[in-house]
């Protein structure tokens, strides 16, 4: 034990020994208060790992998912040029602590970078040349991390949020058609045939988003896709979803008979638009009831929700600050700036 806590002391240095008590020592971890349920986990970056939130990961967590690090921005930044420095620290210190792991994301519109559409002449590509970088890129990433990665969120968000569009109108839709989706599952499928497949969105509280997501997989499954699960990613607010929209919500997606994942809650203090305002007790006590709520329903349905994953560890820093107002810090997590479990950590833990 001594020898141990000496070698974390050298490792990880006094600060991470420190964390152990800011994260609630009296307290089980999430991970171990649901572990008859579901997988908790929680979206990191590298940098993250090395400060004192590692300490509060391997108390509270069961899973890691790479935030940014695994996108294909960050590692297949040019046609020739992979760079692996981020995500393999990431996949390292979850093989190191025996975390699981999830992979986010191999094909998304956003934070793909420019040169993928581009061919020599600098003009759009060809739908052949898309669909062979796609192949080459997905079979590479899901190859380096076969055996470590069990569950790869394959295509994200490639629905409409417009009522009368279904497909989002992405450079990977403008040029290939709805065809790249299937693609995208065979070639991560045949990279890694273990590997659970996932197809991952937003506004899934949405009822007509909702349909148009649940009438795309049950077409792809039909067809015979490799398409293993569904990942809702969970960014909801203090006001939405409402219990039965919550529960109704759920309810379609079981119908689909696949694996289900929340894949990146938070729990946002504002509307979406709203100016930047101080953290009230009343926005802490709505978020705590909405917390409570939320895994209220995550364990009716826990024999078909198999993970439920944080989109960053702690309100110190989150995705949410800055965004979509710039100037508006957020508070969207079951732990405050000091790594200190919230009432609504609490409120989740205690039922
Ligand atoms: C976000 C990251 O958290 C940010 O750091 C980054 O600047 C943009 O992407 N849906 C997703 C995630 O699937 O990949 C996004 O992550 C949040 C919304």
């Amino acid at each position: 034990m001594f020898r141990k806590a000496l070698i974390s002391f050298f490792i990880l240095g006094p600060v991470f020994i420190c964390s152990a008590q800011q994260s609630g020592v009296d307290t089980p971890g999430l991970k171990d208060v649901y572990r008859n349920y579901f997988t908790i986990g929680v979206a990191v970056s590298p940098r993250a790992l090395k400060t004192d939130e590692a300490g509060l990961i391997l108390r509270q967590f069961g899973s890691l998912t790479a935030e940014n690090a695994m996108k294909m921005g960050p590692v297949h930044p040019g046609e020739q040029e992979y760079n692996w420095a981020g995500a393999d620290s990431i996949a390292s210190f979850a093989r190191q602590h025996g975390l699981k792991l999830r992979g986010h994301t191999l094909c998304w519109h956003n934070q793909t970078p420019e040169w993928f559409f581009k061919d020599g002449a600098g003009l759009t590509v060809s739908k052949e040349l898309l669909l062979s970088r796609l192949k080459e890129h997905i079979t590479t990433v899901v190859g380096r991390y076969k055996g470590m990665i069990y569950a790869w969120d394959v295509v994200n968000e490639a629905i409409s949020d417009k009522a009368d569009e279904v497909y989002r109108n992405s450079l990977f839709y403008q040029i290939c058609g709805e065809e790249y989706i299937e693609r995208a599952f065979e070639y991560a499928h045949a990279a890694d045939p273990e590997a659970l497949l996932f197809y991952n969105d937003y506004n899934e509280t949405n009822p007509v988003k909702r349909r148009k997501i649940i009438d795309m997989i049950r077409k792809l499954k039909a067809k015979g896709v490799p398409v293993h699960g569904v990942g809702l990613q969970g960014h909801w607010s203090i006001y939405e979803p409402t219990p039965p929209q919550l529960d109704e919500t759920l309810r379609d997606f079981v119908s689909l008979g696949i694996n289900i994942q929340i894949t990146e809650l938070d729990i946002s203090v504002y509307h979406k638009d709203e100016v930047a305002s101080p953290y009230t007790e009343d926005m802490e006590a709505r978020q705590t009831a909405q917390y409570k709520n939320c895994f209220k329903a995550f364990r009716k349905y826990g024999k078909e929700i198999s993970a439920v994953t944080f989109w960053n560890i702690s309100d110190r820093s989150s995705w949410l600050d800055n965004f979509p107002v710039r100037g508006r810090k957020n508070y969207p997590l079951l732990f405050d700036k000091d790594l200190k479990p919230k009432k609504a950590f609490y409120a989740v833990t205690s039922f």
